[in-house]
């Protein structure tokens, strides 16, 4: 098996794991753990959205985020925008990629930006060219690639659908996602291979949540086919607000140890990534959800 030298890490724990908060997080927390994860070696971090906060009050500070960040050269900062409100917001922020998010099921996508697939494209494809006319980099997500919440099992095609669309209209990097985390290695493998018929393995990503502990499997599976790019979150948090049951991204820790242990580079460095999983952790009131960070913790102890 040929796996690559060197992976890239998002860490969307500041987006994806905060947003599913009920307790709002203040905007000085969320700054301090972008800070704690960059000084950790993440280069591309998601620190927040740009979407309605009657719908997901928790990302409602994302200007304040945004403007408190102490920006470090060669890290790049991507936001979430769904449409062109919410593009012409974070624009000021100065991301430097922003990030629309289409589903693979027609009825995930109702219930998270309460439109059609076909009509999310039509709002995109104003947004990526805005973007790329600012210099923007579009990164474009397929939420449910495997399975959604509301309709079960997600077929390929339904990737190979909406990969199409999001190339169509010009969106350069591709993350398929597990939303609900349902999937198993060869059903990841294939929702990857839908993608893979309209992005390069260098455009793509996965974005694998935890919810039955098959992250990090699959994973490994999307290694197993070239791709090097993986999203995750930092003590495992989140989930989607309108995923009901869904539990946070497979935990950053978990990967980086997973990597590190196959000689695979990701410039991140373990202790101080665990050090930056405590300190949510502890503003949250909880333990780190990785199995790696819980076994370092429990050394410093001996
Ligand atoms: P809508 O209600 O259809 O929008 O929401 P609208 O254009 O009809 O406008 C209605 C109101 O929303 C208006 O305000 C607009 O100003 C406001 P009002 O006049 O009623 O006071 N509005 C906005 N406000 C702030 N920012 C905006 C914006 N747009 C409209 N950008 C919308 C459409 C998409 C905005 C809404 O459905 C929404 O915000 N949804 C939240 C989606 C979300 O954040 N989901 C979680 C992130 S996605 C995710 O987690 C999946 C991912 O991790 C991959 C995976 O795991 O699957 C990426
Ligand atoms: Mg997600």
């Amino acid at each position: 098996m040929n796996y690559p030298s060197r992976v890239k890490i998002v860490d969307v724990g500041p987006r994806d794991g905060l947003q599913n908060e009920k307790s709002p997080v203040p905007a000085s927390v969320k700054i301090e753990l972008v800070h704690r994860l960059q000084d950790a070696g993440l280069k591309e971090i998601e620190v927040t959205s740009f979407v309605s906060p009657k719908w997901v009050p928790q990302m409602a500070d994302a200007l304040d985020v945004m403007a408190g960040l102490r920006r470090l050269p060669g890290v790049r900062y991507s936001v979430l925008t769904p449409n062109r409100q919410g593009f012409e917001a974070a624009l000021p922020s100065k991301p430097d990629e922003i990030v629309v998010f289409a589903s693979a099921s027609e009825s995930f996508s109702q219930r998270n930006i309460n439109c059609s697939i076909a009509e999310s494209i039509e709002r995109f494809a104003p947004v990526v060219d805005a973007a790329k006319a600012a210099g923007i980099y579009v990164r474009g997500a397929i939420s449910c690639a495997v399975g959604c919440p509301y309709e079960g099992e997600v077929a390929p095609a339904q990737v190979d659908m909406v990969a199409r669309l999001m190339a169509g209209i010009g969106v350069l990097h591709i993350g398929v996602a597990d939303t609900i985390g349902v999937g198993t290695p060869l059903k990841v493998q294939r929702a990857m291979e839908a993608a893979l018929k309209h992005y390069a393995l260098a455009d793509i990503s996965g974005h694998f949540h935890d919810t039955y502990g098959q992250a990090l499997a699959n994973t490994l599976a999307t290694l197993q086919l070239g791709v090097w790019q993986f999203d995750t979150s930092i003590a495992g948090l989140g989930g989607c607000p309108y995923a009901k049951g869904a539990t946070g991204n497979v935990a950053t820790e978990d990967v980086v140890y997973m990597l590190h242990g196959m000689g695979i580079d990701t410039g991140i460095d373990l202790e101080k990534l665990v050090d930056a999983g405590q300190f949510i952790s502890d503003f949250l009131g909880r333990k780190p959800n990785s199995r790696a960070a819980t076994a370092l913790l429990n050394r410093r102890l001996d």
